[in-house]
């Protein structure tokens, strides 16, 4: 959560930061600030929040609380003159220590105000560092633990009279916690320093400019050479040369790569959201997650990322998936595939639940971390858990050179392309094509399926993107049953086997963007709890198509019609019995079960989506979440 930029060069340094802004404006949106470095203050000075000596380098920082577009409202009342600023660095604030207010906001200036900072992550033992730097005098404007740092690096330069970069490395070895920051000193108007730990981090590398940022949304129109610095690692950057190294002061040579990221990707394309724009690039997106990995007619699969450490997976005694959120939906639905057809035993577990207590691992399990962002902390810190046990560690991931992945052992990239819209949609299809070609390649080698059996499954998988494709054609339908359930208070989702994740995932979709009160349960559950709330104002969302339980849920319907309460359900076309009991139905396609959840997924994306646009609701930056958790 939050989100950092940073550049320095020839460049405007504020139009390159507010547009990385907005870029990261997802990672949270409680307030926003830019720091800009003042090299050579012109005469009369210009209204400072950092103060400086006359004459000298100055740091301005402008901030507030609400969103990127009220800095943007903010910077142009202040007239800044042009070109004038080539170094500086900015940050988007989903707020853990301290409410969202300006003080609040980032960047912190240190007391002097000749250093400023801006900082992704929690310092843990902020409360202990406050105390000893108050009892030396410094005062507090914020309740946060990053103005605590930013003067623990004062304190640490005075005292130690070094340069601005030693000082972040010392007072960095005080620090517990996670962090991401950028730091600029007014005593040093050349240079940028970046540090990281737990929180990410990219440097872009630009001719004779360098750009920073919590991820590479903002870096993909200057350049595609970037480097990832990694934990307890910082970067100093002056005159044109980015010098990486370690907490301890080792030299590093940073691993430079390409970034594989299309500028297009990252814009609405003509949709009002983002979120509605990925979930009509599925078709697309599963068909890349797919692409060159099988191959129906030969019953090939071949996934890439995992092959050297494959014999781990045909080993595993028992499956343990890591994941929070819908990335837990997603790995739900695999038990499901993975006990079916390749016969092993599959826990799935919250990552952040799984930390906190004494979980049972054996060497001999696999473990598959899911996460889109490949930065969800619970799902990091567990996925180091699992390592500690000595236990192989897949990651399923879809940010490309994220902590995730470069913390597992081996992986397979979803390859969904960028996803902006808080709530998951194309993410969690790619997840589960990736894990459906994992449990094929494992039910191949242990020969629970028969060859012509995984030859027809994965030419079924071939289709999907078609099925996708007419699934979105019922968009209006959809929106035309949102309209008659717009003003509910609850709604209850219900599934049985394959169908229980989804129904899962259908509400917890509604609850993120609509801020509706929805209830995921196996339907076979109902009568044990939530039966008691159906009465006629009770729409129940009913994952009815015809699979193992198919008979099953049917009853359920009729326990819920005979109740009052309002059926829309999904079924299979053509299902007349279902659709006498439903008052209102979305058909899918003839699916066999394992992938069934790639085609009734999308109507339920597209039920959320629409009740929550038409209730007026911001559906791409739904109230109090971020995209990225980095804090546990
Ligand atoms: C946040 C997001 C969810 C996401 C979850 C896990 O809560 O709002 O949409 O499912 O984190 O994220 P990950 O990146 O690990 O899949």
């Amino acid at each position: 959560m939050c989100g950092i930029v940073g550049y320095i060069g020839k460049r405007e340094a504020e139009p390159i930061l507010l547009k990385g802004l907005e870029r990261l404006e997802y990672r949270g949106y409680d307030s926003a600030g830019i720091a800009l470095m003042q090299a050579t203050p012109p005469s009369p000075r210009p209204e400072v929040t950092g103060r400086g000596k006359q004459g000298g380098a100055r740091i301005l920082v402008y901030k507030k609380k609400g969103r990127v577009a009220d800095l943007e409202k903010l910077l142009k009342a202040k007239k800044l003159t042009a070109n004038s600023f080539h170094l500086g660095m900015a940050h988007t604030r989903w707020a853990t220590h301290g409410e969202p207010t300006d003080a609040n906001a980032h960047p912190h200036l240190s007391n002097s105000g000749d250093i400023a900072i801006i900082h992704n992550g929690i310092i843990e033992n902020y409360l202990s560092l406050k105390k000893i730097l108050t009892e030396k005098g410094y005062k507090f404007k914020s309740a946060t633990d990053t103005e605590v740092l930013v003067n623990l690096i004062e304190d640490v330069k005075k005292n130690a009279k070094v340069a601005i970069n030693e000082a972040v490395r010392l007072a960095l070895r005080e620090v517990v916690g996670a962090y991401a920051i950028v730091v600029l000193s007014k005593d040093e108007p050349d240079t940028l320093v970046v540090a990281k730990k737990g929180s990410p981090v990219v440097i872009g590398i630009g001719k004779d400019e360098f750009f920073i940022a919590s991820d590479a949304t903002p870096l993909v129109e200057y350049t595609n050479k970037v480097t990832y610095l990694g934990d307890d690692e910082m970067a100093v950057i002056k005159n044109n040369k980015l010098t990486v190294k370690t907490i301890k002061n080792k030299i590093i040579n940073p691993y430079i790569q390409k970034l594989e990221m299309k500028i297009e990707e990252l814009e609405k394309g003509g949709f009002p959201h983002f979120m509605l724009k990925e979930i009509f690039e599925q078709p697309r997106s599963i068909k890349d997650s797919m692409r060159g990995r099988i191959n129906g007619k030969t019953g090939m699969v071949k996934l890439g990322g995992i092959e050297k450490l494959q014999d781990k997976l045909f080993n595993a005694k028992r499956i343990l998936i890591l994941a929070c959120g819908t990335s837990w939906h997603a790995g739900l639905e695999a038990k499901y595939f993975f006990e079916e057809l390749a016969r092993v035993p599959t826990v799935v577990e919250y990552a952040s639940e799984f930390k906190y207590r004494n979980p049972v691992i054996y060497k001999d399990d696999l473990v598959i971390v899911i996460s889109q962002s490949g930065e969800t902390a619970d799902t990091l810190n567990a996925l180091h858990l699992a390592k500690e046990h000595g236990t192989t560690v897949f990651g399923i991931c879809n940010v490309v050179g994220s902590s995730i992945p470069r913390a597992t052992d081996a992986g397979v990239y979803t390859h969904a392309g960028p996803e902006i819209g808080v709530a998951s949609t194309k993410a969690f299809t790619a997840q589960i094509t990736v894990l459906l070609m994992m449990c094929f390649l494992l039910a191949l080698k242990k020969k629970t399926m028969r060859k012509t059996e995984a030859q027809k499954i994965i030419a079924e998988l071939e289709n999907i993107p078609g099925k996708v494709e007419k699934m979105l054609l019922k968009n209006e339908a959809i929106r035309n049953i949102a309209k008659k359930f717009k003003n509910a208070k609850n709604f209850i989702y219900l599934g049985r086997g394959y169908g229980f994740p989804i129904a899962l995932e259908g509400a917890l979709k509604l609850k993120e963007i609509a801020y509706i009160h929805a209830d995921g349960y196996p339907a076979s559950e109902m009568k044990h709890g939530p039966i008691a709330l159906v009465d006629e104002n009770m729409p129940v969302v009913f994952i009815a198509n015809k699979g193992a339980s198919y008979e099953k849920v049917i009853n359920n319907m009729m326990e819920v019609k005979a109740r009052k309460g309002k059926i829309i359900a999904i079924i299979t076309k053509g299902d007349a019995k279902a659709k006498k009991i439903a008052d209102h139905v979305i058909e899918i396609p003839e699916t066999p079960e394992p992938l069934m959840s790639l085609v009734a997924s999308i109507p339920l994306q597209l039920l959320a989506y629409h009740i929550a646009e038409l209730n007026g609701r911001d559906v791409d930056k739904p109230r109090n979440l971020a995209k990225s958790v980095t804090v546990e």
